[in-house]
C-alpha cells in the first residue's frame, strides 16, 4: 500500500506539533502557556453566536449555491464599501471555508504543473503547500531584517523567471506582522500584471492592522484584478467556524464556481448565515476594540523578550506575531521550542515552519492570549534564558 508522492513529500505543520506536545503536558498536570498558535482568545462576537443558534433553530440548513449565500456575499461587498469605499460586485465575492479553501481554489484554478509561484521566505507554510500540491514550484525568495521579512519590488524584479506565473504575498504576514506599504504593493501587482502574472493578496490580517483610521488600502484599491483573500477566523475570531472569502476577477468567477462544486459543494450554511451578524455597527465595533486590545500585548511581549535578552529584529505592523532572533542562545529555534516547552512549559513555534533560509534562526511567539498568560509567559521565557546563561 503506498500513499501519493504528493502526500509524503508534504512538511508537516510544526505549531501544530508543539501544540500536540502542549495538550500532552497538560494531560499530566502541568500548566502550558501557550503562544504557539495564530488564534485570538476572543472568540466569535457574542452577536454571531446568538445568530448561530438562531440559524439552526430556523432552517433546515441545506447546501446553499457553491460560491455562497448571495446575502452574505452582499454583506461582503457592503464590507469593502464602508472599509475601503470600493464597489465590489457581489458575483465577483466568493464564500469559502476559511482562506484556505480559498487557496485551495485559487491553486487548482491557476497552477500548472511546472508553473512556479512567487513567495517570500519567511511566510505562512500552507499557502506554498497548495502550489505544490497542484505541481508549481514555489520560488521562495530569500528576505531578511532589513526587508522586514517582506518582499520589495526590487527583489521581485530580481528573483522573476520566465516561468513565473504568480505572485504570492500576505500582508500583515504571518509570522512577523510586517507589512508591505500600498506603494511598494501596487508597484510589485503591476510588475506582475505586465507579465501577465497573477496576483494573489491574502489580507487576512488587514483589519489586524495598527492604523487608527481604517485599515491599509486593500489591493484591489489598485488592482482591480488581484485576487484577494481574506477570512472571518481572525479579525472576527472565528477560526473554527471555517468561512473566509475571497474577490476574483470577474472571468475568474465561473472557473472557481465549477472548482467548488465539485471540491467541497459549499461553505458550511450555517456559518454563513451567522456571519451575516459580523457586519453589523456593533459588531464591527466590537472588533475594532478587540483589535486596539492586541497592542498593549504586543508592549508586553515586547518589554519581557527584551528584559529576557531576546531579540526581536522588526516591530510587527499588525497581526499579533513577532518574530524572535534566537541566534545569541546558541541554539536551534527547534531545539529552543523543544527545550522552553519541555522545561519551562511555554508553547512557541520554530521558524523552521515558515522559512528555509532563517528558519534555524528565528522562532514565532502569538500574542493573541490574555494579558495574564503573558505576563506569566514571559516571566517564564526569562527565567528559561537566564538559566541558559548560567550553564
Ligand atoms: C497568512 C495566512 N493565510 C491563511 C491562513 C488560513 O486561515 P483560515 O483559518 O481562514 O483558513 C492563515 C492562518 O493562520 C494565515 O496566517
Amino acid at each position: 500500500m503506498q500513499y501519493s508522492d504528493r502526500a509524503s513529500a508534504i512538511a508537516p505543520f510544526y505549531a501544530m506539533a508543539f501544540g500536540e506536545k502542549a495538550t500532552a503536558l497538560e494531560a499530566a498536570g502541568h500548566s502550558v502557556i501557550r503562544l504557539n498558535i495564530g488564534e485570538p482568545d476572543f472568540g466569535a462576537p457574542p452577536a454571531v453566536q446568538q445568530a448561530m443558534q438562531q440559524a439552526v433553530a430556523d432552517n433546515q440548513l441545506p447546501y446553499t449555491g457553491a460560491l455562497g449565500d448571495i446575502r452574505l456575499r452582499q454583506a461582503i461587498a457592503g464590507f469593502y464599501r464602508s472599509q475601503h469605499d470600493l464597489a465590489i460586485d457581489p458575483q465577483r465575492i466568493v464564500v469559502t471555508a476559511g482562506a484556505s479553501a480559498a487557496l485551495l481554489l485559487v491553486c487548482a484554478a491557476l497552477v500548472n504543473p511546472g508553473d512556479e509561484v512567487m513567495v517570500g521566505d519567511p511566510s505562512y507554510p500552507c499557502n506554498r503547500q497548495f502550489v505544490t500540491t497542484f505541481g508549481g514550484k514555489v520560488n521562495l525568495v530569500p528576505t531578511t531584517a532589513a526587508d522586514r521579512f517582506q518582499l520589495s519590488p526590487a527583489l521581485v524584479e530580481q528573483h522573476w523567471q520566465a516561468a513565473t506565473r504568480a505572485l504570492m504575498i500576505a500582508t500583515p504576514s504571518n509570522p512577523t506582522g510586517t507589512a508591505v506599504s500600498a506603494g511598494d504593493l501596487a508597484h510589485m501587482c503591476e510588475f506582475a500584471r505586465a507579465r501577465g502574472a497573477w496576483r494573489i493578496i491574502d489580507e487576512i490580517y488587514l483589519n489586524l492592522s495598527d492604523s487608527n483610521d481604517g485599515p491599509p488600502q486593500t489591493a484591489l484599491s489598485f488592482d482591480n484584478d488581484a485576487i484577494v483573500i481574506n477570512s472571518f477566523s481572525k479579525y472576527f475570531g472565528m477560526t473554527g467556524w471555517r468561512l473566509g472569502w475571497m474577490v476574483v476577477p470577474e472571468n475568474m468567477v465561473a472557473v472557481i464556481e465549477r472548482l467548488a462544486q465539485n471540491l467541497y459543494i459549499c461553505p458550511s450554511t450555517p456559518a454563513q448565515l451567522a456571519a451575516l451578524a459580523c457586519f453589523t455597527p456593533q459588531t464591527l465595533a466590537l472588533c475594532e476594540q478587540r483589535r486596539t486590545s492586541l497592542l498593549p500585548r504586543r508592549k508586553i511581549v515586547l518589554d519581557g523578550l527584551a528584559d529576557a535578552g531576546l531579540t526581536v529584529p522588526v516591530t510587527p505592523d499588525g497581526a499579533f506575531y513577532v518574530y524572535i532572533d534566537v541566534s545569541q542562545t546558541g541554539m536551534t529555534a527547534m531545539e529552543f521550542c523543544d527545550r522552553l516547552l519541555s522545561e519551562a512549559h511555554v508553547a512557541m513555534t520554530p521558524g523552521n515552519d515558515f522559512g528555509v533560509v532563517g528558519g534555524d534562526q528565528y522562532v514565532r511567539l502569538s500574542y493573541a492570549t490574555s494579558e495574564a498568560q503573558l505576563h506569566e509567559g514571559l516571566a517564564r521565557i526569562k527565567a528559561f534564558t537566564h538559566k541558559l546563561k548560567q550553564c
